[in-house]
């Protein structure tokens, strides 16, 4: 008799944070260390991941525009990223690293631009059908220092060029966020040394079993 193997379960980590957390230092870390134990990996990243949610982050990024037309813009780019990425990856067992979400949306169009919750809630109902990440990382720190390590970077974009009241609104709506959903959330603590962040990142994930 004919039987189809039992399908392997994919997982679905995002990675989140103000901007200057430095998170993105350590998504390759977590990917490092996946490859090298064997999985099937993917890596991308919001808005984006295809081409078109690509010119749609370079839109959202460099253009101006209102709350809304950001929030749309936003979830139309997620809508393309898990149709044609996410999803399928997910669906042939693959584990799906994702540098930022919709926590992402909640955070900055909710709480940084004051956008209304209840219809970005609409929308992640809308967009996604139920699919939620298996775990999220919320590199937490305090946007003083978080502005402090962005100077020293790179030439602001709208988001990164807003002053520290915008980005105390994003943490605490990432926090908020946490709150009502605590189970696919692990707090990192990123004001540590990057050492120490890596440490509690894989520690994390061990923890979970997603190493
Ligand atoms: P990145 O610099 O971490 O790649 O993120 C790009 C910027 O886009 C960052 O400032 C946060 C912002 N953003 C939103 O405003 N809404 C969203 O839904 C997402 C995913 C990102």
């Amino acid at each position: 008799m004919n039987q189809t193997p039992p399908q392997r379960a994919g997982r679905f980590i995002t990675v989140e944070g103000i901007d200057g957390a430095g998170k993105t230092t350590h998504v390759q870390a977590v990917e490092d260390a996946w490859r090298s134990a064997g999985r099937d990996v993917v890596r991308t990243r919001e808005p984006g991941g295809t081409p078109l949610a690509e010119r749609l982050r370079d839109m959202v990024l460099h253009e101006p525009m209102d709350a809304l037309t950001e929030s749309l813009l936003v979830f139309a780019a997620r809508r393309d990223h898990l149709h044609t990425v996410i999803e399928p990856a997910l669906a042939r067992g693959a584990w799906v690293l994702c540098d930022r979400f919709t926590d992402a949306t909640f955070a900055y169009q909710g709480g940084g631009r004051g956008f209304d919750m209840t219809v970005l809630s609409q929308l992640e109902a809308w967009v996604q059908q139920g699919r939620q990440p298996d775990l999220t990382l919320l590199f937490d720190l305090p946007p003083v220092v978080a502005a402090e390590r962005l100077r020293q970077a790179r030439q602001p974009d709208r988001f990164e060029a807003q002053d520290g009241h915008f980005f105390e609104r994003v943490r605490q709506a990432y926090l908020q966020r946490m709150a009502e959903q605590p189970h696919r959330f692990a707090l990192i603590d990123a004001q540590q040394s990057p050492d120490q962040v890596r440490e509690a990142v894989l520690q994390t994930l061990t923890a979970r079993g997603l190493l």
